[in-house]
């Protein structure tokens, strides 16, 4: 159900009708003000030349034709300012909308031609801690997974995490040397502590060094005791980020692992062939790539080192790597990376390289969705009280502690184990919510008052307004299925309202696909959970005069309730009966 589509190609069939042009985008918008109607044709402007007509006039011409194509649907049409067309709705078109999404799965959203789509987000680092840092890419990743999977592309998890390097073999010899202190397995639990002891071992133990260093090149060239120990190291450390992603209601499993080693035999290939093309060559020992969109102080272009003189690949020959495998082995038609704005650079250079090369044409698009920095109340990058990294572990847990404070004071009353679970989800929920809701390119401020407030934009706000739907059936005693065929009648401005915004969710999620922002699904069930309240608070539900009256209010209610579930679902929110 998508009426913005269904505006623009009647929009187009009128033009067609009076010129027969057939290429032209009208550009209908939602408009921002009830004075220019529901929706509005922004396109007449550019299209007037082409057509011989003064803007206006086409406009006016347009109209009429429009009244003949759209009587079932379009109230009413007016030109304004120096050319556009303010549309409002009919309501008893609206109303029949209403019916057909309430009994449509998926909440009518319409099938779309499948892509595949590669997600490269979360992308921990083996021995280390996943940190707030990960976060955001963590969870607005996540959103995006889910949305595209719930529209019916075929989305490909790529976790590229940092696996490899020439610190694993000072990691190998570390975890070597406390197998055989302890002698037994042990559980990495505290992976910030196992990699500042093996770097401390590393700078004062001289022998360790040596070992250390061996054990770099052993691995490098595969041998088989190096690589198990070096598997065990990631195994380890996932283990650990599973825990993390399985309380944030995160869908990345072992299978959708894709770190960097998995790219280390194509990177040789990969450098031979820039070479043997004269894209890369050879500067001081190393190998390098000179981009024009980069240039030096004095102008000249700027080197992109992809193989260092000692024969070591860099961070961005992997990625020149992964974004092949993703054309090639993946068929991707989209890749989209969440990561650090701070890596921009860094990806952009990669991705330069691979289409001068060939190995990702223009059909694919490359998209980095950068991801502001995570600040604290101050202003200043989020820390301990002692200036240490704050583990995503323990944010979590304070997370849940300061949700239970919350419900515990309006419900003093609950068991410890309802309070317990509706913690975990209220804490988890306000945590993610409070990210997702920001545009994710800016620096955001991490402020616990806020995301676990009952006022604004946030998750306890938007699980109340579910659970308070909810409450009006369970206190009529009725079932939505019981009275699931009534008509939708549509009278008061505040059912318009709502009703219309009901119908927008299909616009919504077709742009968090399309831009990869779930801040605009926040936005708008925000604002749908507002319209709502007007609603209530104007429209008797269940003193309502007359029975159809009531019972369209009440699947009113219900669809409220059904696309609030259903956008906090693709934002990977859980909801809660009851607050
Ligand atoms: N592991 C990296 C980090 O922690 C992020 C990797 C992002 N993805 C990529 N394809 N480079 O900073």
């Amino acid at each position: 159900m998508n009426i913005q589509s269904i505006l623009s190609n009647h929009a187009k069939e009128a033009l067609f009708q009076l010129s027969q042009i057939d290429d032209w985008d009208p550009q209908i918008r939602v408009s921002t003000k009830p004075q220019f109607g529901q929706y509005q044709i922004n396109g007449v402007m550019s299209i007037a030349k082409k057509t011989g007509k003064m803007p206006r006039e086409l406009a006016e011409q347009l109209i009429n034709k429009l009244e003949n194509i759209t009587k079932d649907m379009i109230e009413n049409l007016e030109v304004a300012g120096p050319g556009f067309i303010n549309i409002t709705l009919k309501p008893e078109w609206l109303a029949t909308k209403i019916s057909e999404v309430i009994s449509s799965p998926n909440l009518g959203v319409s099938p779309v031609i499948p892509e595949t789509v590669v997600v490269d987000y979360s992308a921990p680092n083996v021995a280390k801690e996943m940190h707030v840092g990960h976060l955001r890419t963590t969870i607005i990743g996540d959103a995006v997974v889910r949305t595209l999977s719930f529209l019916g592309h075929n989305v490909i998890r790529a976790n590229h995490i940092g696996d490899w390097g020439t610190q694993f073999g000072m990691l190998i010899a570390y975890l070597e040397k406390m197998q055989n202190e302890h002698a037994t397995d042990m559980a990495l639990t505290d992976l910030e502590a196992f990699y500042r002891d093996a770097k401390k071992t590393y700078d004062e133990d001289e022998s360790f060094a040596i070992k250390a260093r061996d054990y770099v090149v052993k691995l490098q060239s595969g041998d088989a005791y190096c690589l198990e120990m070096w598997q065990k190291l990631v195994k380890l450390t996932m283990a650990q980020n599973f825990l993390v992603y399985e309380r944030l209601n995160v869908t990345l499993s072992e299978n959708d692992t894709m770190g960097e080693s998995l790219y280390n035999d194509m990177l040789l290939e990969i450098v031979t062939d820039l070479k043997n093309r004269g894209i890369a060559v050879e500067s001081e020992g190393a190998t390098v790539v000179y981009l024009d969109e980069y240039r030096n102080k004095n102008g000249d272009p700027m080197g992109v080192v992809i193989q260092k003189s000692g024969g070591g690949f860099l961070y961005t020959t992997t990625d020149i790597a992964s974004a092949k495998y993703r054309v090639e082995k993946l068929k991707a038609n989209r890749a989209l990376y969440y990561v650090d704005s701070r890596q921009n650079q860094h990806l952009t250079q990669a991705w330069l390289i691979a289409r001068m090369a060939g190995y990702v044409p223009d059909s694919v698009s490359l998209e980095h969705h950068q991801i502001g920095m995570m600040l604290g109340k101050d202003g200043k990058p989020f820390k301990t009280r002692s200036g240490g990294t704050i583990k995503l572990i323990d944010l979590l847990d304070e997370a849940k502690d300061r949700a239970k404070q919350l419900i515990q004071s309006k419900n003093s009353e609950m068991d410890e184990q309802e309070l317990d679970r509706l913690s975990e989800i209220v804490g988890i929920g306000a945590v993610k919510y409070a990210d997702l809701s920001k545009n994710r390119t800016t620096d955001y401020i991490f402020d616990w008052d806020h995301m676990l407030s009952f006022d604004g934009n946030t998750a306890p706000y938007m699980l109340y307004a579910f659970s308070r739907v909810n409450s009006i059936f369970k206190k009529a005693g009725i079932s939505p299925q019981s009275i699931a065929s009534s008509s939708i009648v549509l009278n008061a401005p505040e059912e318009i309202s709502l009703a219309l915004s009901l119908l927008q969710f299909e616009e919504v999620i077709l742009t968090v696909a399309k831009e990869g922002t779930p801040h605009v699904m926040c936005t708008y069930l925000f604002e749908l959970a507002g319209l709502f309240s007007k609603f209530y608070e104007a429209c008797s539900i269940l003193q309502a005069e007359l029975d159809t009256i009531k019972n369209s209010r009440l699947l009113l209610a219900h669809l409220t309730a059904k696309t609030i579930q259903t956008g906090l679902e693709t934002l990977g929110i859980k909801t809660v009966e009851r607050m």
